[in-house]
């Protein structure tokens, strides 16, 4: 398996993989729309690989707090494996692949809204009690989903805020449970 930032000409790898794993078009439409999006700029966009086949995508979006534009953070958001590929540590391979690169360029906080289940095995952890507000009010049956990972610099202690997102990303329609 190899893990890599997409070229531009593998834009429908990306969204074929979005597609693939969610069985709808909504996050491959938001994948198409934030790499075309300069709000989401530096952005980190990376495919997995199986024996040339692409098995896994995910899209890490700038974003800024309100109280510290200029903290690097990012947002992840979408993660998706092929439902064959699945359960065989790719997510995670490309979360930690994510947080490196992105870590090595700056970045200090990364958050997300996903299972908190699963991101807690990544170094996230639950952001609303550590005073980080989502753009949009997360899900009340899901109090934990809005989640963060600190990259580097002790940027969960030092800050707080209201996390702005991307303009593609900034529609409650991608914050909510669907
Ligand atoms: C969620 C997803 C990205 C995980 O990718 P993956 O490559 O299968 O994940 P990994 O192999 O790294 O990890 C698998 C483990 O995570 C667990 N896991 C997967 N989805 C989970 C979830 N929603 N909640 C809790 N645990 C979950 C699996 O049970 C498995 O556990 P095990 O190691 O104890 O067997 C993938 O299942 C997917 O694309 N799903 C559809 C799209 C989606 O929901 N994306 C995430 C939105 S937040």
């Amino acid at each position: 398996m190899e893990i890599r930032e997409a070229l531009d000409s593998e834009l429908e790898d990306a969204l074929f993989v979005e597609r693939a794993a969610f069985g709808e078009e909504e996050e491959a439409e938001l994948v198409r729309n934030l790499l075309n999006d300069p709000s989401a700029n530096p952005l980190l966009s990376l495919l997995a690989f199986q024996n040339d086949r692409p098995v896994g995508h995910v899209l890490f979006t700038a974003a800024h707090l309100t109280t510290a534009p200029h903290l690097e953070i990012a947002i992840l958001a979408p993660l998706a494996v092929i439902p064959e590929a699945q359960n065989q540590g790719i997510g995670g391979k490309l979360i930690e692949t994510g947080a490196e690169l992105l870590s090595r360029s700056g970045v200090e906080l990364v958050f997300l809204a996903g299972y908190p289940a699963y991101y807690t095995r990544h170094g996230f952890q639950p952001a609303s009690p550590l005073g980080f507000e989502p753009p949009y009010p997360t899900p009340e049956e899901y109090p934990d989903g809005w989640m963060v990972r600190e990259l580097s610099g002790g940027a969960i202690a030092s800050f707080s805020g209201k996390v702005i997102c991307a303009d593609a990303l900034n529609d409650p329609k991608y914050w909510r449970e669907d």
